[in-house]
């Protein structure tokens, strides 16, 4: 009997662990939007930038647009106090965290923070470890809705347990919360982080420019195509709830207005989370018209969530393409040179497969009405070539439906 028992109260331990065992389901079906402090501003945060950027994100369109996320990342933070509790910087955040999300929440926006694994985070800040339960309540009592949660100083730790553990916290605070895993791509966290995140950081560090690599010592951050070029593969880890994160945005931070807009096709190609990371108080119209480009962010957001691919290359250009619901598809021809290329492209002679969503677009069978989605004009069907001019480092984006 004394075994019946034991092997009974083993059962209801793994039965009640799986019970709370879990990530937030229903949060993220589309790719988070949002904003994040960290590409433009780094540690040099505040209240009043975070007040002053939520206002911004009302007043230029881009809350009407979708973006929704106001996240701070590293280096809001202060000591903890005699009983563990986090603090923020109170010089910094004088209010306050509560008062901070209340105000970002009276906008109709929501509240996003970052703290790290490790016990300092990578600006060397007080991280999580050992307190991670207490760090979530604290999080879910300032009305935190989205975490960004860094691997820096995670040494002889488990990426499995170490997120798990924040998932669980979380989950336990009863508030919904979306987990960004920020863990660099370092352990293929697509392989294991689809029930413990909603989405996780595919590679190191983004920086604004076209094609570089910048060595920081121990670490590099990739321009833009680099990174797109390491999304080989992970495709088929993507769907609602479970995104591939090729880290935030670096529109309006730098590269020119064609590198931008191809910055954030491709983005939106990708099924990525839209996170800006410029100053939105300041910016240009025309940075503000890419970010807001409400055509583009609907191929982002198509509710189907599945990743764009590279299809076919034609006339030194990448076509990208992406199926869309109602049997759509975002189709991008992407010009990685330094020359403008004039593209022919005859969409007869090119049948599309996306294998794994099982999903074909084919112009023999079907007509399909072409837009181009930045000059928001037809371009006729594809019943006739395409004869198009792309300038260098940008893009033609098209949306085709039936
Ligand atoms: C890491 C992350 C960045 C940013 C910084 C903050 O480098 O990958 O996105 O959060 O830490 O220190």
């Amino acid at each position: 009997m004394p075994i019946i028992k034991t092997l009974l109260g083993v059962l209801f331990l793994v039965a009640s662990l799986s019970i709370c065992a879990q990530k937030f389901d229903g949060l993220a079906l589309t790719p988070p939007m949002g904003w994040n402090s960290w590409n433009n501003f780094g540690c040099d945060v505040d209240e009043k930038l975070i007040r002053e950027t939520a206002d911004a994100i009302v007043v230029s369109g881009m809350k009407a647009a979708g973006y929704e996320h106001v996240v701070i990342d590293d280096c809001w933070h202060g000591e903890r106090d005699s009983l563990g509790f986090i603090r923020p910087d109170s010089k910094r955040f004088p209010s306050g965290m509560k008062a901070l999300g209340d105000y970002i929440h009276s906008k109709g926006l929501k509240f996003g923070i970052y703290s790290d694994v490790g016990a300092k985070t990578c600006g060397g800040r007080p991280g999580s470890r050992g307190h991670e339960y207490q760090d979530a309540k604290t999080y879910a009592s300032w009305g935190v809705d989205y975490l960004k949660y860094d691997w820096c100083n995670s040494e002889g730790l488990s990426p499995l347990g170490a997120y798990t553990t924040m998932r669980d916290a979380l989950f336990n605070t009863g508030r919904p919360i979306v987990f960004s895993i920020c863990e660099w791509g370092d352990n293929k966290p697509w392989e294991w982080a689809k029930n413990i995140g909603h989405l996780w950081r595919t590679t190191g560090d983004i920086t604004h420019c076209w094609d570089c690599e910048e060595n920081h010592g121990t670490w590099s951050s990739f321009g833009i195509m680099r990174i797109l070029d390491k999304q080989k593969g992970l495709k088929t880890y993507a769907g609602p709830g479970r995104w591939n994160d090729p880290d935030m945005l670096e529109v309006g931070n730098g590269m020119t207005i064609n590198e931008d807009r191809a910055h954030f096709s491709m983005w939106a190609m990708l099924a990525g989370p839209l996170i800006a990371g410029n100053d939105v108080r300041k910016m240009s119209n025309e940075t503000r018209e890419i970010l807001t480009n409400r055509e583009v962010i609907a191929v982002n957001q198509d509710p189907l969530g599945i990743q764009g691919f590279p299809a076919v290359s034609a006339d030194g250009l990448e076509i990208w393409a992406k199926p869309l619901s109602n049997d759509a598809w975002a189709i991008c021809f992407l010009n990685r040179n330094n020359e403008t290329k004039d593209v022919s492209f005859v969409w007869k002679e090119n049948l599309i497969k996306d294998d794994s969503a099982q999903r074909h677009l084919d112009s023999r069978q079907n007509t399909y009405n072409i837009r181009d989605l930045w000059s928001k004009r037809s371009m006729g069907t594809t019943e006739n070539p395409l004869r198009a001019t792309v300038p260098s480092h940008d893009v033609l984006m098209l949306r085709l439906s039936k």
